[in-house]
């Protein structure tokens, strides 16, 4: 197919990262030379518009001077100091604003390089204070189907993706998982809240399966990422499995990397449902916005200060709270306040909502827009009435991308659980965004979008 090739023939020696991946998937990637905004421009000078913030990583745009500077300044006053015998004043004023801005329960902050790291820990610092608190046997993991929780083998082994079992196998146990509470396609009958109930449901279910006093962790990402394009649960979900999780003892964690640090409309996404806060909350992506790899786990003082007493968190990075990550991490946080950026999300993602249904509406290829904030997804199907989705073997988030690329717009998608619930693209844009270039944003993306329909048409799909 057009457009699809193996460029190892490029070189003999080393080779950019995407040599790792495979051919069928390797499509002429843009070499960037620099970026400003939401503007990237490759080495041709062709410019694009990052449509998704990378993946959903740019959060404040690119080449922010502030950040930059607050790093440099960092990086010649104290690059580095090991958390383990040593503290630096960065951590400790990091933690303090990110405790303060998650609130009652979220008191202490374990930092490290991103999002895979910092949900292993949450799940290491759980078992580890289950067993300093005489609860040995709560060892297993429930998570949703589909989901995604990072890459690292024990991360890998709690996404709900069933084409990994096979892989998994000897590697590590592959949690228990039960259908997320998806919002297009529903079983014959259903609401979006009816359906959302009996998911809520099977969690009780399997914990009764499981043994109560055998499972340590209820994870979710409350608002989906790529793995559902941005499916938002209704209210009444997230009081039942807060409700179920409380009753049996289990630890509800949050995965907040891909929705949090403002994008869904709330600095906490867990804030969206007061009545409802987990145990844990995991952040990352948008906390270093792309400047530096940075992650959270924050967790309640009383747990995290018991099990210090009895035997202390085990576990750390060597990077895990450095410097200039950390002074990035600050900095980020200045700018969300000075441009007022999280109430932006809210307000600018409604429009850009806007814009994409009335897409929707002119594209016989586009059956849903969903998402909260500036976390969207657009799900494309065959048939907008019987809801069909694209051939997978097309590899429709591949072709998306492609026409994105060729009408000057990143836009970031990927297959997840063997595509088997549909194929989406993300709309998630840095949340500085002006208005002018979410218009220009919305034309590019429709421009992919009907190069994308004549292809389909063409090969005869629709
Ligand atoms: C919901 C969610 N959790 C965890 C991760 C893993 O984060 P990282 O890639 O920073 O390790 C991601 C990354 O896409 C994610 O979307």
């Amino acid at each position: 197919m057009e457009g699809l090739m193996h460029p190892t023939t490029a070189t003999s020696f080393g080779g950019t990262q995407d040599i790792y991946y495979s051919s069928p998937m390797i499509v002429p990637l843009p070499m960037m030379e620099r970026a400003s905004g939401v503007y990237m421009w490759d080495e041709e000078g062709k410019e694009y518009i990052d449509a998704s913030s990378g993946p959903m990583v740019s959060a404040i745009g690119h080449g922010n001077t502030r950040i930059i500077d607050a790093m440099a300044e960092q990086a010649r006053k104290l690059d580095y100091a090991y958390t383990r015998v040593a503290r630096n004043r960065p951590n400790l004023d990091y933690a303090e604003r990110l405790a303060a801005l998650a609130g009652p329960g979220f008191e202490r902050v374990n930092l490290a390089s991103g999002g895979s790291e910092s949900v292993d820990n949450a799940i290491k610092f759980l078992r580890q204070y289950a067993i300093a608190t005489g609860q040995e046997s709560r060892h297993r993991v429930i998570s949703l189907m589909p989901s995604y929780h990072g890459a690292t083998i024990g991360t890998l082994a709690i996404g709900g993706n069933d084409g990994l079992t096979p892989f998994m196998e000897g590697i590590a146990v592959v949690a228990d998982t039960i259908p997320a509470p998806m919002s297009y396609r529903l079983p014959s009958g259903y609401t979006q809240e009816s359906h959302a109930a009996e998911c809520a449901k099977a969690l009780e279910t399997k914990i009764l399966q499981l043994g109560a006093e055998n499972v340590l962790a209820f994870v979710i990402e409350p608002v989906g990422g790529i793995s559902t394009g941005a499916v938002v649960p209704p209210a009444q979900y997230f009081r039942d499995i807060r409700d179920i999780c409380t009753r049996h003892g289990v630890y509800l964690v949050f995965d907040e990397i891909l929705c949090g640090a403002g994008r869904s409309g709330k600095f906490i996404t867990a804030h969206h449902w007061p009545d409802a806060l987990p145990d844990i909350i995991v952040k990352a992506k948008g906390l270093g916005a792309g400047y530096s790899p940075l992650g959270a786990m924050l967790a309640p003082a009383s747990m995290v200060d018991k099990l210090a007493e009895l035997l202390g968190f085990d576990f750390s990075y060597s990077y895990n709270a450095n410097p200039i990550s950390c002074a990035a991490g600050l900095a980020v946080l200045d700018e969300l306040e000075r441009l007022n950026l999280v109430e932006r999300a809210r307000k600018v993602g409604a429009s850009l909502r806007a814009g994409l249904q009335e897409i929707m509406a002119r594209s016989p290829i586009l059956g849903d827009v969903r998402g909260l904030g500036m976390l969207l997804a657009v799900e494309m199907v065959v048939d907008k009435e019987t809801k069909e989705s694209l051939p997978g073997d097309l590899q429709p988030t591949e072709r998306i991308r492609i026409h994105g690329l060729k009408n000057g717009v990143m836009l970031y998608s990927r297959p997840t659980a063997g595509s088997r619930f549909g194929h989406w693209f993300m709309i998630a844009p840095p949340l500085t965004i002006s208005d002018e270039e979410c218009q220009e944003l919305l034309r590019r993306t429709e421009a992919a979008v009907v190069s994308y329909h004549e292809e389909l048409k063409t090969a005869g799909v629709v």
